[in-house]
């Protein structure tokens, strides 16, 4: 099913840091927004229709706006300075909000937030505020000038403030804060993909079970070195019975929307989830960011990155 776009209304505009602009959305036509959960996230549609980026909603749920916060990145494709040039009362097309990095039911929250990647952890934090939940959030930022929503969090006594280039003792010490296990916890991780892998390794080393780990990446992890070969497989279409191709340097979503059959999808990087399909047969070789193993156990598969280690996958489509 293809994304429904929604005309939305730049309606406050502030800048968190010199780096990053904080941006309220409102509905430009008089209907509402729908309503999202903390850390949920929309699409926008930049550079008249050529862009699309994924954005997480960091304000508390249920004011009606959606507010997203925006890195200038020097390493943008492009998003991100388009977004950046936006002013009060410009408008811009987003998707419905979706939702691949909910709160899990926990006793207990661990919440790691590197850089900009506070963004849905701080929606997490009013929501668990709101609720009375049991949370910690460790907000790590290379220094303090870099770092946005300080004035928001520095009275919150759950949250942990780690500057990279302050005082060493109070830099980020995952493995003191993952020491130990809990069954009733839950872990978040969002930042960089360098602080994220660390995090998740530091994690799994110490003994947390991947189910416990919850996380949510802005771009796709490198591909693995040690990696199979990319090969080209079949997809059979579970509805129709037709087959298509999928050569080694195309994806099988490529292939399915070239074909005419209505697949979704977003960020073609294997990190939203909007183009995930359920595998009915075949074996797949799973080479996306957003799925949990037990996802994937359970046969979801993101065809915009992963692949096929049998020679035909067979997609309810
Ligand atoms: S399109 Fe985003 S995960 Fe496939």
């Amino acid at each position: 099913m293809a994304t429904t776009w929604m005309d939305a209304v730049v309606v406050a505009r502030t800048a968190a840091t010199a780096n990053i602009a904080v941006l309220d959305l409102a509905p430009a036509n008089g209907t509402d927004f729908p309503a999202y959960t903390a850390g949920a996230h929309i699409d926008v549609l930049l550079e008249h229709g050529g862009l699309i980026r994924q954005y997480s909603l960091c304000g508390p749920p249920g004011t009606g706006h959606y507010r997203l916060a925006v890195l200038n990145d020097p390493d943008s494709r492009g998003g991100s300075r388009a977004m950046h040039t936006l002013e009060l009362g410009d408008r811009l097309r987003i998707s419905a909000p979706r939702n691949r990095f909910p709160l899990a039911a926990a006793r207990r929250h661990l919440l790691f937030a590197g850089g900009i990647g506070i963004t849905p952890l701080l929606a997490m934090v009013s929501s668990l505020d709101a609720e009375g939940g049991d949370y910690t959030l460790h907000y790590s930022v290379r220094s303090r000038s870099d770092a946005a929503f300080v004035s928001e969090l520095a009275e919150n006594p759950r949250v942990a403030f780690h500057f990279d280039d302050e005082d060493p003792g109070q830099r980020l010490d995952v493995d003191s804060c993952l020491a130990t296990p809990s069954p009733d916890t839950a872990v978040y991780v969002c930042g960089p993909g360098g602080f994220m892998d660390h995090v998740l390794a530091r994690a799994e080393a110490a003994g947390w079970p991947p189910a416990a780990l919850h996380k949510e990446r802005f771009a796709a992890s490198a591909p693995d070195p040690d990696g199979a070969e990319t090969g080209a497989f079949t997809v059979r279409v579970a509805s129709t019975g037709a087959e298509y191709q999928v050569p080694e340097d195309r994806s099988a979503l490529d292939v399915l929307q070239e074909n005419g059959i209505d697949a979704p999808s977003s960020c073609q990087q294997g990190i939203c989830g909007e183009c995930v399909v359920r595998v009915l047969a075949g074996e797949p070789d799973h080479r996306d960011d957003v799925l949990s193993p037990d996802e994937q156990a359970d046969g979801l598969f993101a065809p915009c990155t992963s692949r096929a280690r049998s020679r035909v996958l067979e997609l309810d489509i």
